[in-house]
């Protein structure tokens, strides 16, 4: 028997079948052999919610989530927060290995060019309500740019892809800063080629009269640590959206609009605003206690916490809490961290978050410092957008240039009803 195989015997017909193992895996397709007889489809395996389902093989982030360990293409997330900047992550993501200078510098150039929007888009944003929410209007509109970019659909050429990988991660920015800029009746500002990645967002923000927007470095360094922490995260929601949809060769705008729509749920991305709104209902320090009663009764969640992977502490959180104190040198001190870091002590003491692992993942803090900077909470999920797009897009290319995946088609268990005869309406009962 090979070493690396696993024995499965049926116990239906006392049949012995041997499937081999390849990195720590067995392949679904090899328990199809598993049959009662000719007429008998074969074993499925069932795994609602993939809690046990490798879906690819990929390169391009690691997490040990019992170790509080991650990785972007073998890199531990803190040296890269520690030493570069976004867009030398996203070229990390991308690419596989760290740009060279000549590299990120030509890298950096590509994505300045493609940060201007169509005109046509303000049209576009002109039609939601100054009270949309922003997700949803940033999911709306990078899928209207699939309108702008028909070629996009020819997602088999590698310039093509190239192409849309750089105006997507180059007008998200954009794209969001112009959904913000909506929602208060503010007019439009353009891109400023002159300023760094991170800073231009800021620009296109927050300027108002002034002829030449200076965003303060600490905050523009914070902001572009929080994008690096974002980038990606393996086969999160929004990364299994993106490959699902984009698994049908549906263009990059139009899966990526998907896996925004995936990441603005409050499971997933949108649980940083959930978490200051549950900071703002709590109010004060000496409320906790009855709201963490409130949580082990079941009756909420402690958003923020949990996590399907880390088992430990989420490694960002804990950079992100860090860069907390640099920000609020600058903006003064958001009173809501207080209470946030009460409620993560008692929480890791508590034998109902101990029992089941929950730790604070990377939406307990981000909110708390994107309000002392001055966003809004509808706005996070958007700041968790922008980074996302590189991994996302990463997640894509990997997908198709992998010879194994086909279009994401899972199988179902039907318990419906057994085939039946329509009934007229006259007979039927009430
Ligand atoms: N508060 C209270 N209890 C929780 C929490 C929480 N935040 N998270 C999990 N639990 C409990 C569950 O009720 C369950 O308890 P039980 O075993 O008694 O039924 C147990 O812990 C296991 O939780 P599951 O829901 O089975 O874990 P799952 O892996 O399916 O969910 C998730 C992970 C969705 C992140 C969950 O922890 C959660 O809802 N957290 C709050 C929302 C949040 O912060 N999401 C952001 C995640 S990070 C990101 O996507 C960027």
């Amino acid at each position: 028997m090979p070493e690396d195989s696993l024995t499965i015997v049926d116990n239906r017909t006392s049949t012995s079948y041997t499937i081999p193992i390849k990195n720590g895996a067995i392949r679904a397709m090899d328990l199809r052999q598993i049959k009662t007889g000719p007429e008998d489809f074969g074993m499925l395996s069932y795994d609602p919610a993939f809690m046990n389902t490798a879906s690819c093989e990929s390169r391009i982030t690691f997490i040990d989530g019992d170790k509080g360990i991650l990785l972007y293409r073998g890199y531990p997330i803190d040296q890269l927060a520690e030493s570069c900047t976004y867009l030398e992550v996203a070229y990390l993501v991308l690419n596989g290995e760290l740009p060279s200078r000549a590299q990120l510098d030509e890298w950096a150039q590509e994505i300045t060019q493609h940060t201007l929007l169509h005109e046509n888009i303000k049209k576009v944003l002109e039609g939601f309500h100054y009270d949309a929410h922003p997700m949803a209007v940033l999911a709306s509109t990078v899928a209207a740019l699939s309108t702008l970019y028909p070629e996009a659909r020819n997602i088999q050429d590698p310039k093509v892809r190239h192409l849309e990988i750089c105006r997507l991660i180059g007008k998200m920015p954009t794209i969001a800063a112009y959904a913000y800029r909506h929602s208060l009746g503010l007019p439009y500002v353009y891109p400023d080629n002159d300023l760094s990645y991170t800073e231009n967002f800021m620009n296109m923000l927050w300027k108002k009269t002034e002829l030449k927007f200076r965003p303060s470095p600490v905050l523009a360094r914070a902001l572009d640590v929080l994008f690096i922490l974002h980038a990606d995260h393996e086969q999160n929601c929004s990364a299994n959206a993106m490959r699902s949809v984009g698994s049908s060769h549906a263009d990059p705008y139009l899966s990526t609009a998907g896996a925004a729509a995936a990441l603005s749920g409050p499971l997933h991305g949108g649980a940083n605003e959930e978490v200051l709104i549950m900071l703002d209902e709590i109010g004060s320090k000496d409320k906790i206690p009855a709201f963490i009663a409130r949580v082990k009764a079941g009756e909420c969640k402690l958003m923020g916490f949990g996590h399907r992977v880390y088992k430990n502490y989420d490694p960002r959180a804990r950079i992100i809490a860090r860069i907390a104190n640099e920000v609020f040198e600058v903006t003064g001190r958001n009173p809501k961290i207080d209470i946030a870091l009460e409620l993560e002590r008692i929480a890791l003491e508590d034998e109902y978050f101990v029992k089941r692992k929950l730790y604070p993942n990377v939406d307990f803090y981000s909110g708390i410092i994107y309000e002392a900077m001055g966003f809004r909470p509808a706005m996070f999920t958007v700041l968790f957008a922008i980074p996302r797009t590189s991994g996302w897009l990463a997640q894509w290319q990997e997908l198709l240039q992998d010879s194994a995946q086909k279009i994401a088609r899972p199988r179902q268990l039907y318990l419906g009803s057994p085939r039946r005869d329509f009934v007229p309406m006259a007979q039927r009962s009430a």
